[in-house]
């Protein structure tokens, strides 16, 4: 159901929760301070409840609300990044929900780069929280038609057109000491995080991980993270090459078996039906669960998809990746 910024404003005001649109991925917001309003969003997701949400401001004066600390580094990446797809988890102040923190001692705060996101947060004066506005576990959306489909006709829709990162924020812990550790890849690079916390601190960024490291070893625990996450119905199978890939297909149709694949860069797989992305981290990004949702409404038996190279500007679409399927 669509509604307007004054009636989204309204329910969200009301303890009803709303899919909004940010820069990365729809979100199902719900007023950060009223639990039973977030205990909605859990229910709808069927998400488990130790699981943090990520608390969306309009504002980065508004940080103090939340935090017991603000340390420099923090400070310096917010100023840097915000609006925008980065999230930092800080230290919480006692008030802030158990339901929002997952009883973990720490709020994720961001401030998104969406006109319409911003509209609502300023104008309603409303601070939300909002996890993907996907089921638990499924393709993230990047469209209010993704957010019709995967939670029915009846959740209120603020319709904000197709978000142009495409994937979640980066997330970032900051230590009351100003020590950071990169939580989940995001479009928002290490290498760029590492820049400006370095700056601020003249500190040792932590060692870098590689983009390979990311997509075999896990990133540090952050609640929530499942191996299994963002994933399509059907059975995604992931190829370092283009060969193993064609190879694939033909197997899987000689024992009968359909299939689609989404392929990075030039040519094709022949008698394969296929999306090419263009060789671009931001475009695959940007393209990602959207090209997953419609090869997913094929209904073919089985996805295959090629991996970009193991390099660190593809780490956040390597990360989506290796949570999406197997290789
Ligand atoms: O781009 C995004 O971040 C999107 C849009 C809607 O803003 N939101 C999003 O939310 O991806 P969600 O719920 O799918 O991811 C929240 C994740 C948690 O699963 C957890 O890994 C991390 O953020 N997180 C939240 N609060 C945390 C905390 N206090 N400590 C550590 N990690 C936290
Ligand atoms: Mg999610």
């Amino acid at each position: 159901m669509r509604v307007s910024l004054e009636q989204a404003i309204a329910e969200l005001k009301n303890g009803g929760v709303v899919a909004i649109p940010t820069e990365t991925v729809y979100g199902l917001a719900a007023d950060a301070t009223n639990d039973s309003a977030l205990r909605k969003i859990f229910a709808i997701k069927q998400r488990p409840a130790d699981h943090p949400l990520i608390v969306h401001i309009g504002d980065i004066s508004q940080v103090q609300e939340w935090v017991t600390t603000f340390p420099e580094v923090a400070i310096a990446l917010a100023t840097a990044f915000w609006p925008g797809p980065l999230t930092l988890v800080l230290p919480a102040q006692p008030h802030v929900s158990r339901v929002v923190r997952g009883d973990e001692p720490t709020v994720a705060l961001r401030v998104p780069n969406h006109p319409v996101a911003l509209a609502l947060l300023t104008k309603g004066g409303l601070s939300v929280a909002a996890p993907s506005a996907n089921l638990f576990t499924q393709l993230s959306p990047t469209t209010s038609a993704h957010v019709e489909a995967g939670l029915g006709e009846d959740i209120p829709v603020l319709d904000g057109g197709a978000c142009h990162v495409g994937i979640e924020s980066t997330i970032v812990s900051v230590s009351a000491d100003g020590q950071w550790q990169l939580l989940r890849p995001g479009m928002i690079s290490e290498q760029a995080i590492a820049a400006v916390a370095t700056r601020a601190a003249h500190q040792q960024a932590p060692t870098g991980v590689s983009a390979d490291a990311a997509v075999q070893q896990p990133l540090p625990k952050a609640p929530g993270q499942h191996a299994l996450h963002y994933s399509p119905r059907t059975p995604l199978l992931l190829f370092k090459d283009r060969t193993a890939l064609t190879q694939e297909c033909e197997s899987l149709q000689q024992a009968g078996l359909s299939c689609a694949a989404m392929l990075i860069g030039n040519g094709d797989v022949p008698n394969c039906p296929h999306v090419t992305l263009p060789d671009s981290p931001d475009k695959v990004a940007e393209l990602l669960y959207s090209t997953l949702h419609s090869l997913d409404a094929m209904k073919v038996d089985r996805l295959l998809v090629e991996l970009p190279p193991s390099l660190p500007i593809w780490m956040a679409v390597l990360d989506r990746l290796s949570r999406a399927g197997y290789r």
